[in-house]
C-alpha cells in the first residue's frame, strides 16, 4: 500500500464503513481492508432497528445513537435506499419507566391496552429507521468508491503491519478486534434470526425483559426479521431448527399479521461484545490507531455518532 493513502479502515461492515466515508469527506484518501465484505459481514446479519441494544457506557451511547438516529433520518430524507422510519414499540409485562434511550429518539409515546399484543402492561412507542441492509450496504459501498475510495479483500494481520503502511489506521474490526488489537474483553454474543415474507406486518416490535425474552419482529419492504438469541461466548454459525421454531412461535404471538409468513432462511451472527465500547486513540510508532469496537446489538445504531468522533480523534492526531 503506497504511502499516498493517508487513512487505513480495517473492517468492512457499518462501523467501518461509516468511518471510511466521514474520513473521506474531510479530505483523506482512504482504503478499507477487511476479511469479510458485503454481503458476508455481520453487518449483513444484523437486525438493523435503531435501538440501543447491548452496548455500554450509556451515557456515550446515547449522543452516539442520537447523531446517528439524526443522520438516518437526513439520508431517508435525501433518497439513501434502505433507511426506512418505521414504528417501533418497546414491551414491557410490568409497569416500566420510559426507556433510558427516549430522548434520542425524540421522545416516546406510552402504549398501553390494546395497542400492544396479549400479556403486556405497557410499550413505549416511537418512529425509528429500519436499515434494510441488503440495499444500505452496497449503496455505502458505491458512494465511498464513487468517491476514490478503495476497498481490499484480506487480513489484517497485525496492527504493526497496519502501521507501516499507514500513519492514520481505524480499527473497526468487530470481533476481530480481540486478536487484533490483543483485547481478551471481546466476546461473541451469538444471534439468530429467521427471515420471513411479509404477508403485512408494519410495526417493529420487541421484547427484551418480559414472557418471550427476547424476541423481535422487525418489518422491511419485502421481508421480516424475527429473532432472536443473545448467547454471550457463543460462536457456532449454524442456525438450529428448534431455535427457528421458537422464533417463529414468540413472534408470532407478537405480531398476528406474521401467521401466514413463510420461512426464508434462518441466520447466525456473532456480535462484537464489550463491556464497554472501545473508542479511544492510540499511538504506534509514528502512527496513530483509532479504536472503534465493542458496539454489541448496536452497529448501526451508533455508527454514524462513532464515525463524527473517530474523525475528531483524527483531526487531533494531525
Ligand atoms: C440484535 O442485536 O439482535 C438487535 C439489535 C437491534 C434491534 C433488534 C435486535
Amino acid at each position: 500500500m503506497g504511502r499516498q493513502v493517508s487513512a487505513l479502515v480495517i473492517g468492512c461492515g457499518i462501523s467501518g464503513l461509516a468511518c471510511a466515508i466521514r474520513l473521506q469527506a474531510a479530505g483523506h484518501r482512504v482504503v478499507i481492508r477487511a476479511r469479510e465484505l458485503p454481503p458476508a459481514t455481520t453487518s449483513d446479519v444484523a437486525a438493523a432497528l435503531w435501538y440501543p441494544y447491548r452496548c455500554a457506557p450509556k451515557e456515550k451511547a446515547l449522543p452516539w445513537s442520537k447523531a446517528t438516529f439524526d443522520e438516518l433520518m437526513r439520508q431517508h430524507a435525501a433518497g439513501v435506499p434502505g433507511v426506512i422510519p418505521t414504528t417501533f414499540i418497546e414491551l414491557f409485562d410490568h409497569d416500566a419507566p420510559a426507556p433510558w434511550w427516549a430522548e434520542a429518539a425524540g421522545g416516546v409515546e406510552r402504549c398501553v391496552g390494546e395497542d400492544l399484543p396479549p400479556g403486556y402492561v405497557v410499550g413505549y412507542a416511537a418512529t425509528v429507521p429500519v436499515i434494510e441492509t441488503p440495499l444500505y450496504l452496497p449503496y455505502l459501498v458505491r458512494r465511498f468508491e464513487a468517491g476514490g475510495g478503495v476497498i481490499v479483500a484480506g487480513e489484517v494481520r497485525s496492527l504493526a503491519e497496519a502501521c507501516a503502511d499507514c500513519a492514520l489506521v481505524i480499527n473497526c474490526a468487530g470481533l476481530g478486534a480481540r486478536e487484533l488489537a490483543g483485547d481478551p474483553e471481546v466476546f461473541p454474543i451469538q444471534g439468530q434470526v429467521v427471515r420471513v415474507t411479509n404477508p403485512g406486518a408494519r410495526r417493529a416490535l420487541t421484547d427484551d425483559q418480559g414472557p418471550r425474552r427476547i424476541s423481535y419482529t422487525i418489518p422491511r419492504q419485502a421481508d421480516v426479521i424475527l429473532g432472536g438469541t443473545a448467547l454471550p461466548n457463543a460462536s457456532d454459525t449454524t442456525p438450529d431448527a428448534t431455535t427457528t421454531a421458537t422464533i417463529l412461535r414468540n413472534c408470532r404471538a407478537l405480531e398476528p399479521a406474521l401467521a401466514a409468513a413463510e420461512v426464508l432462511e434462518a441466520r447466525v451472527g456473532l456480535r462484537p461484545g464489550r463491556a464497554a465500547i472501545r473508542l479511544e486513540r492510540e499511538r504506534l510508532g509514528a502512527s496513530v490507531v483509532i479504536h472503534n469496537y465493542g458496539h454489541g446489538g448496536a452497529g448501526f445504531t451508533l455508527a454514524w455518532g462513532c464515525a463524527d468522533e473517530v474523525c475528531r480523534l483524527a483531526g487531533d492526531a494531525a
